[in-house]
């Protein structure tokens, strides 16, 4: 079997072709402008590129972005007095700190400090035990672009296996929350895991979220699966370096149903989802109607 390909590039697309038409009509309709602010705090190459992304995407769906970049040193009150405006502007619907944060500051104080209805990356600990609950919350995006993806893909994944290979605050564990909320048998396996192969050849849906290159091979999938690669591995091949997912695409393709490649899989997917939650956060905010198909 050669898996279909699912194209996260095109489908984030077209989740942010919803996000701006949605955008478009609370303006319209009643003068609103939802608006993102984004924390940044030290030099981290790769959490600059995301942050410069966030930006661009967020004006382009025809939302406000602010953008705050703090120095590598600033200091915990500095960064909570920060937040705490932010939490108090009522031109800001959405607040994400960029993780990760410098050594010196306490990230769950941090994240525990933004206000949970404005906790756009789902990771106040209100939204935790909210999404746990079956409870409205705001979602991780990660976890809410593969589900897009997967109710997309299926129609119902209800009555599934599926087992996500990672047990993270960020991906796995949310991931799974996901899943069982919608009616999928759901099995988190990690490191320690006996006999992950034999786990994974039980999956009718196998997430990937561990964080090294190609670990899952072509012979741990179920013929027919869905596999969802969370992964984003720079390695280093032929003298060149090359992005990978946790995955060994080649392998896992020929055996599986379907697959989400890297890049243009899942990766796109997160920060569609993140315009996603802040239209959310602003209609909630503002007592009107949920935008149809882009929350869990
Ligand atoms: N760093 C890498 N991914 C993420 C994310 O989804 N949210 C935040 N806040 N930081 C990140």
């Amino acid at each position: 079997m050669t898996a279909v390909v699912i194209d996260g590039k095109a489908f984030a697309a077209r989740v942010r072709g919803q996000v701006a038409a949605h955008v478009a009509r609370l303006r319209e309709e009643h003068g609103l402008q939802p608006g993102l602010a984004v924390v940044l705090v030290g030099e981290d190459p790769a959490s600059q590129v995301y942050v410069r992304n966030k930006g661009t995407q967020t004006a382009e769906a025809g939302m406000a972005s602010f953008e705050h970049r703090l120095p590598a040193d600033t200091s915990e009150a500095d960064l909570l007095a920060l937040i705490a405006r932010l939490n108090a502007s009522p031109a800001v619907h959405g607040i994400l700190v960029q993780l990760p944060l410098p050594k010196h500051l306490d990230s769950d104080l941090v994240i525990n400090s933004i206000d949970p209805a404005k906790d756009v990356d789902g990771f106040h600990i209100s939204n935790v035990g909210l999404l746990g609950t079956g409870q409205k919350s705001m979602v991780p995006c990660t976890p809410l672009g593969c589900l897009m993806m997967l109710r997309d893909h299926h129609g119902s994944i209800a009555g599934m296996n599926a087992v996500v290979v990672g047990r993270s605050n960020i991906v796995g564990k949310p991931m799974a929350q996901l899943l069982l909320g919608d009616s999928c048998t759901v099995t988190i396996a990690h490191s320690r895991t006996r006999d992950l192969a034999a786990v994974c050849r039980g999956a009718d849906i196998l997430v990937a979220a561990v964080g090294r290159p190609e670990m899952i091979p072509g012979d741990w999938v179920k013929p027919g699966a869905t596999v969802v690669d969370v992964g984003i591995n720079r390695v280093e091949r032929d003298g060149k370096m090359r992005l990978v997912g946790d995955v060994d695409y080649a392998g896992c393709a020929a055996v599986a149903g379907a697959i989400t490649p890297v890049p243009g899989g899942v990766g796109p997917m997160t920060i569609a989802c993140l315009l996603a939650n802040t239209l959310t956060a602003c209609c909630r905010a503002k007592g009107l109607p949920e935008p149809e198909g882009l929350t869990a």
